[in-house]
């Protein structure tokens, strides 16, 4: 709007009024449609015990968010809430609300194996098949049915190959066993294996934390890279990692209820990376990312 239809809008109350409001619910429109994944008052019990305790947390698009904390706070329990992992275990319970792009992700007529398409996962320890490094990558798409001949399962390989920057490595070899691979070849054939279904989130489980340096590197310029494409949320312990990868970070950690007598896990606090590492809002997020503690 010009200076002057604002000066005209003046005159009038009413056209202000009108004005502001839109923009309003223009600017709430661009958020909503910028959250890829919202969680509200999500409790996660295993049986008796109480891994999370009301957590809300709102995973933004083409961001990675990461979540650090200290061993079973609830990191791994609360990641596996996001793509419906924790179904897969029976003892299990999750409450609140979970929307992905506004669905709720635990409604009765949403396909958990179509849920964990567009959202992916990558665990800890790489775990390829023990098959041919091409099987490996086919298998999501055949299965899935995104592709059948093998020509166009050859075009998904490479591409799928190319974005986990692996693509040169490994060419000349795609016959050949998973298995052979280093450590961080095996990872980054993972993250071809879960683009490889065309996701549009990717869930990483601590993925480094089984590689050496050099291939820890390699992962966190990947995602950089790739970011742009996808929506990343990663569980690390280490503290420097998500200083250097991530865009936004939730600090979990486990809290006592004396009284109750119960534990649980808690986020305590999220926001910005750059914010969570030089100047918390909450003593126990200082305390962690100082090392005071942890
Ligand atoms: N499959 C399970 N069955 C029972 N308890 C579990 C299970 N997985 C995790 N827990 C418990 O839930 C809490 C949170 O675990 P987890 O999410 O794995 O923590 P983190 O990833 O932060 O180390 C811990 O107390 C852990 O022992
Ligand atoms: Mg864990």
């Amino acid at each position: 709007m010009d200076a002057e239809e604002l000066a005209m809008d003046e005159v009038v109350d009413d056209g202000i009024e009108a004005d502001i409001s839109t923009t309003e619910a223009a600017e709430n429109a661009q958020l909503a449609e910028q959250i890829v994944l919202r969680a509200a008052d999500v409790d996660v019990y295993y049986g008796d015990h109480w891994a999370v305790r009301h957590c809300n947390m709102e995973v933004r698009r083409n961001e990675i968010t990461a979540i650090i904390g200290p061993s079973g706070c609830g990191k791994s329990t609360m990641l596996r809430c996001y793509n419906r992992m924790n179904d897969l275990i029976a003892s299990a319970r999750v409450a609140g609300s979970i929307e992905y792009h506004g669905v709720d992700l635990y409604d009765r007529r949403v396909d958990p194996v179509e849920v964990r398409r567009r959202i992916g996962m990558v665990f800890q320890k790489p775990n390829p098949f023990p098959k041919t490094i091409w099987e490996n990558v086919a298998f999501g798409p055949r299965v899935a049915g995104i592709a059948k001949s093998k020509s166009d399962l050859d075009d998904i390989v490479e591409s799928s190959l190319k974005k986990a920057a692996l693509w040169e490595e490994v060419k000349d070899r795609l016959k050949t066993s998973a298995m052979g691979m280093s450590g961080g070849q095996q990872q980054r054939l993972c993250i071809a294996r879960a683009v490889a279904v065309d996701p549009d989130v990717l869930l990483m489980d601590e993925p480094c934390s089984s590689l050496d340096p050099i291939a820890t590197t390699r992962i966190e310029e990947l995602m950089q890279e790739i970011k742009a494409e996808y929506t990343i949320v990663i569980v690390t312990h280490n503290m420097q990692q998500a200083a250097r990868v991530s865009d936004r970070t939730a600090f979990f950690t486990a809290a006592v209820d004396e009284e109750a007598g119960v534990r649980f896990g808690e986020l305590i606090e999220f926001d910005r990376t750059e914010k969570i590492f030089s100047n918390p809002s909450d003593e126990r997020t200082e305390n962690y990312v100082t090392g005071r503690f942890g």
